[in-house]
């Protein structure tokens, strides 16, 4: 049997069980402990910013055209100069070894195999070097900007060295979000070992002992820079006031010297910042409002991207993500004139759920859900969901 045989033939196995990516969100709930599901599930405040996510991706209606001829959809995608597999890819998640161990490298395994970008992030607990080998040609690296400028220097030279093409500045966490959830279970940088934690990590064994056998995580990008002889609690605090602090016009400027490949700009949800990003030069941006978890009154991406659309004219490349669950959404965020769309969470449940099987299942689940939808809608292919939009 084929390889191509055998990997349909595992997918539809599992989609019995796991046949949307909410399905991988309940059975990650259940092998998390609850500090570290609640660090990736959670939002800011009362939670009202990830609703605003959901209500607006629901309220986008696409309208089918039936009589058309008959095609097999496409997903095939140009953006920067790469052809990937699909219009969509994995946003970048720090703290990746909390949430489930090693998770960077299965999202990077899954996204190479696949063909689609993954984002390693700052502060992930897998270092940069190791994901260029592990995901050559789809590793993308988001630099929350040190404020320190040898750091900053190092950092971006270090990519550029391990082969990366493509930094995106995310300049939406100007200070830490006051996320309840985390601030209740004790989640923080040096981590606070509380009994209820240890219970927690006993009760799912699956995440305790693999976190054993990875060793506890920590910043792997940034540990290089701390202080000789710092302690933890000096380590963990350096390392947390690095990146801190407003991303100023200066400060993308200069990412922009720096850099000498695609620059994206990640945290943009309003016209001002689009068009500055755009005039200093930046070759894209990703719409986002962090997932929710920044400012609970923020708007939706989905309710901001036309008017940054608007802003940026048609042919910017805008990338866009927040809340986004299956493949309909996908098409519901390209049919307003997104190019490309992410995911946090929902790939990160897939791991949490099932390990490597589960990122690539949650890479399987968008792809059939979104080839389906582009089906019933009669689109061919990602650039022609524009015209079902209601
Ligand atoms: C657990 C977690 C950690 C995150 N860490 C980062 C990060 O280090 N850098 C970053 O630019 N965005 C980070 N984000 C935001 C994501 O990149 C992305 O914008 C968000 O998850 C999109 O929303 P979604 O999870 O609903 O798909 C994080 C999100 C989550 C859920």
């Amino acid at each position: 049997m084929n390889t191509k045989n055998t990997y349909e033939l595992l997918h539809q196995k599992l989609d019995r069980r796991f046949a949307s990516i909410a399905d991988l969100e309940k059975a990650a709930k259940k092998r998390m402990p609850k500090f570290a599901f609640d660090y990736l599930h959670g939002g800011i405040g009362r939670e009202t910013a990830l609703d605003r996510n959901r209500a607006a991706l629901d309220a986008i209606c696409l309208r089918p055209q039936h009589i058309t001829k008959g095609f097999e959809p496409q997903l095939q995608t140009e953006l920067f100069g790469q052809t990937y597999a699909a219009p969509f890819g994995i946003a970048p998640l720090g703290l990746s070894g909390v949430i489930w161990p090693d998770a960077a490298t299965l999202l990077a395994r899954t996204a190479h195999k696949a063909n689609i970008p993954f984002v390693l992030s700052t502060v992930a607990t897998t270092s940069l070097e190791d994901i260029a080998n592990t995901a050559p040609q789809n590793a993308w690296f988001q630099l929350y900007m040190p404020n320190d400028d040898t750091v900053n220097r190092s950092l971006i030279k270090r990519a550029i060295t391990a082969g990366y093409k493509v930094l995106v500045v995310t300049v939406d966490v100007p200070s830490l979000g006051r996320r309840e959830r985390d601030i209740r279970n004790g989640l923080s940088v040096p981590p606070k070992i509380s009994l209820k934690n240890v219970i927690e990590a006993a009760l799912h064994p699956s995440w305790s002992l693999q976190t054993l056998r990875n060793g506890m995580p920590d910043f792997a990008n940034l540990s290089p820079y701390v202080p000789k002889d710092a302690d933890m609690r000096t380590a963990a605090g350096y390392i947390s006031s690095l990146a801190r602090g407003h991303v100023g016009i200066e400060r993308l400027k200069q990412a922009r010297d720096l850099w000498p490949g695609t620059l994206i700009v990640k945290g943009i949800i309003n016209q001002q910042d689009a068009k500055a990003a755009k005039d200093i030069g930046c070759d894209g941006i990703i719409v986002s409002n962090h997932g929710g978890r920044q400012l609970d009154a923020v708007p939706s991406t989905a309710q901001s991207i036309a008017e940054i659309r608007k802003t940026v004219g048609k042919k910017f490349p805008l990338l866009i993500d927040s809340g986004v669950r299956s493949g309909l959404d996908i098409a519901r965020l390209l049919a307003s004139d997104a190019d490309f769309v992410f995911l946090g969470r929902g790939f990160a449940y897939g791991v949490a759920a099932l390990g490597q099987r589960g990122t690539d299942h949650a890479n399987y689940i968008l792809t059939q859900e979104l080839k389906n939808t582009m089906s019933q809608l009669g689109c061919p292919t990602p650039n022609l969901l524009a015209r079902t939009l209601v």
